[in-house]
């Protein structure tokens, strides 16, 4: 007797690590829902879905926000397959910029899809799960979930937020074993968050490193559904940073500031804007960021600010 295939939902499912985990996903054969807001690069992934192996194939433009339509969406998949066995929560967007300077509207609409997105799947998924007594709920976290960054307040909010959402998930399910909720908390992932942010700091974004593929990440998640867990962590330096910001806080917030600004940060200057956070810039969704080598980019950002400082003198 073969297995039925899984039914699987994905949102951020047109780019980086949603994207990846829906070619996995498809490379099983499953029954897939992909939801993000634009449709063109969604109708993209689920092309490659389809070559991938998928059963099926379904794109949903919803906001994760929108707790009604994502409630309405969830429900239409669960009456067409009568289940859903794995929902994979990676819809986000980030803000760059001093706390003052990121307008109130932006800190809230970026709080609005990373937290109240991921509850508002959490709402519409877990009954059901419960009642079969079975279900994989994966929701994207981030190493930046258990430290301080500067200049991305929203995102460190919104992160910290979504570890603690997990852990409560977790604990509330803990009398249904088939049910499992596991946060994936990635380092830097090569992705186009970073040129889809919304920015008030003056330069462009980037992933500092150690970067990791969207495709390394999307692994996690499989190893999230295959073998449950509370926290799959994907990244080489997220060990040192959680333990430096727990045992040497005063070393952390001293190098923390120095290292962000030229890791972090691209030298290209970006006009201030709301980027991504209230509504898609579709064209720029795709697997890779394609932002160049972050070593090279970090080598040359200190080497700028050493000539900055050498003219000074
Ligand atoms: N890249 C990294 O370095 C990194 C590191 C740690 C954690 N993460 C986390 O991983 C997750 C995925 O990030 P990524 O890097 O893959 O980002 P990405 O490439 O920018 O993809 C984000 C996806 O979310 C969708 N989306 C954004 N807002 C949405 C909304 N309101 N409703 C529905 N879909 C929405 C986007 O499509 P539309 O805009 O068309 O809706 C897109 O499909 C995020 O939670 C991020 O915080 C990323």
């Amino acid at each position: 007797m073969t297995a039925e295939p899984v039914v699987g939902v994905v949102t951020g499912a047109s780019s980086g690590i949603g994207r990846a985990t829906a070619h996995l996903l498809a490379g099983r054969g499953a029954h897939l829902t992909l939801i993000a807001r634009g449709r063109g690069p969604l109708e993209e992934t689920a092309i490659e879905c389809r070559a991938a192996g998928a059963a099926s194939v379904h794109v949903m433009t919803v906001d994760v926000g929108d707790s009604e339509a994502l409630e309405a969406a969830i429900r239409e998949i669960q009456s067409t397959h009568g289940r859903i066995d794995v929902a994979v929560q990676s819809a986000g967007v980030v803000a760059y910029g001093p706390f003052v300077d990121i307008p109130a509207a932006v800190f809230d609409g970026v709080l609005r899809v990373n937290v109240l997105g991921s509850a508002n799947l959490a709402r519409s998924v877990l009954p059901g799960m419960r009642e079969r007594g079975r279900g994989s709920f994966v929701l994207i976290g981030s190493v930046i979930g258990a430290i301080a960054v500067p200049q991305m307040s929203p995102y460190v909010v919104s992160k910290w937020a979504i570890r603690s959402l997990a852990r409560e998930l977790q604990l509330e399910n803990r009398d249904c074993r088939g049910v499992n909720v596991t946060c994936v908390t990635p380092g830097s992932v090569d992705t186009p968050i970073y040129l889809q942010a919304a920015n008030y700091d003056g330069h462009v974004g980037r992933p500092p490193p150690p970067v990791v593929s969207p495709e390394r990440a999307a692994r996690a998640v499989i190893k999230a559904i295959d073998r449950p867990r509370r926290t799959v962590d994907v990244g080489a330096a997220n060990k040192l940073m959680r333990v430096g910001f727990t045992l040497l806080p005063r070393v952390f917030d001293a190098l923390v500031g120095p290292l962000f600004s030229v890791s972090g940060r691209d030298q290209a200057r970006a006009a201030p804007g709301p980027g991504n956070v209230f509504e898609s810039q579709a064209a720029l969704n795709r697997v890779h960021g394609e932002q160049g080598s972050s070593v090279v980019a970090t080598a040359r950002a200190v080497g700028t600010k050493a000539v900055h400082l050498l003219r000074r003198d």
